[in-house]
């Protein structure tokens, strides 16, 4: 079938936290909210229709995935990735979030190191702090409008010699972010490997993000971190989930990939009763996403890349003093207002109270991304480029 992403789909009332909350969070409701990674785009049918055929079954009890479900996960990961996994290397949370709050606690002691690559989504600092552990920052480099990993300085922050250790191997992982929000970039295959390789030989293990990896621009192709080597699958805690893909986050579902039967067990002790299952309907969701949802994503894509381009044109035309970041995934643009020579609360309120819109600041994503803004695509055309000309009103008016 043929989906209408034009028009908007009212999610007033709804409690959405997008559109519903910004009088609380923000104090104002004229904003127009390209925040909170979500799309104002309406789901798949074949998803409703499964939620709704589980819905008339008056029975919510206790629920565990069956073989469908988990199966569901196998095979996408095969079709989209070529990526064979086994059903026993997927443990269900709610979410990738508190995923990764388990995923390090399991491989940390408190006073242990953690890589972050900043600007990165912020919430990994309180995963890692909140662990008791320490943020080491290995910043990604900005190199002619594209960023880049560096790997020097991942090999130094390993070596005793730059800086004093208390203990030898005191980093216990990295939260690697694939595709990365906020800057877009999808992680080559050659980029993944030159990380990989310097992680595991220096005894940590890789916590590979790719709640995003659907989510991609024309010409890019995902690789999963666990796919690239026997050695890189039994190093390593893949996060996946159809959230973003699907737009199901009030679902929360996700399935964390851990091939190592140590580090699965490790995760699956450190969870336990402290983190649940998914609720019952973000099953249902995901196994219809899974098997059916392709015709809708195909047509989210599109639409995407479409606003993507617009959004180009129209900073490269009419708004030059903020560049786009081309990304490669995620529907979340990294704009680079540093021309515009305000610092964090004044470009803060510049967006807010002059331009009337509400994104991200950058800053929220470390100290690299000040003078950053990120904004949500996921939107119809006719509010992008609303926002887009309140923008341009407010750059004018300068
Ligand atoms: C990189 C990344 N990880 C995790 C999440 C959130 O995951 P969840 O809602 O499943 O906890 C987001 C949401 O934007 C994200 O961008």
């Amino acid at each position: 079938m043929k989906y209408d992403f034009d028009q908007l789909c009212d999610r007033d009332k709804t409690d959405c936290l997008k559109w519903d909350m910004m009088e609380s969070i923000f104090g104002s409701g004229d904003l127009l909210p390209l925040w909170v990674a979500d799309m104002d785009l309406p789901v798949a049918k074949p998803i409703i229709d499964a939620l709704k055929k589980r819905v008339e079954h008056p029975f919510y009890g206790y629920t565990k995935p069956g073989s469908s479900v988990i199966n569901s996960v196998v095979e996408r990961m095969k079709r989209k990735f070529n990526w064979d996994i086994s059903p026993e290397w997927i443990v269900f949370t709610p979410g990738v979030v508190p995923a990764l709050h388990v995923a390090v606690r399991s491989l940390t002691h408190p006073g242990d190191e953690v890589i972050l690559q900043e600007p990165t989504y912020h919430p990994f600092f309180p995963v890692v702090i909140n662990s008791g552990c320490k943020i080491i920052n290995n910043g990604l480099k900005l190199v002619n409008g594209r960023y880049v990993m560096d790997y020097d300085g991942l090999e130094e922050k390993f070596h005793p010699k730059t800086r004093p250790l208390n203990g030898p191997g005191r980093i216990k992982t990295i939260i690697f972010c694939n595709p990365h929000n906020p800057v877009g970039r999808l992680w080559k295959r050659d980029e993944i490997i030159r990380m990989g390789e310097i992680i595991i030989d220096n005894g940590a293990v890789v916590i590979s993000d790719e709640i995003h990896c659907e989510i991609l621009f024309k010409g890019n192709k995902h690789t999963p971190f666990a796919s690239i080597s026997k050695k890189f699958e039994q190093n390593c805690i893949v996060c996946m989930s159809p959230s973003k893909t699907f737009n199901l986050a009030g679902l929360e579902v996700s399935s964390i990939i851990i091939p190592n039967k140590k580090l699965r067990e490790n995760f699956i002790n450190t969870r336990s009763g402290i983190v649940p299952n998914p609720n019952l309907f973000g099953y249902t969701a995901m196994e219809a996403a899974y098997r059916y949802g392709d015709e809708w994503l195909e047509q989210v894509l599109d639409y995407l890349q479409e606003n993507l381009n617009y959004l180009k044109n129209y900073f490269e035309k009419n708004i030059p003093r903020i560049k786009v970041i081309d990304p490669e995934g995620t529907y979340l643009i990294w704009l680079d207002c540093g021309d515009l020579g305000m610092d964090n609360n004044v470009l803060r309120s510049f967006m807010r109270e002059n331009a009337k819109v509400c994104l991200e600041d950058g800053f929220i994503f470390g100290g690299s991304g000040s003078g950053f803004m990120r904004m949500n695509i996921a939107c119809p055309r006719y509010i992008l480029s609303e926002a887009l000309k309140r923008i341009e009103k407010a750059v004018n008016q300068l």
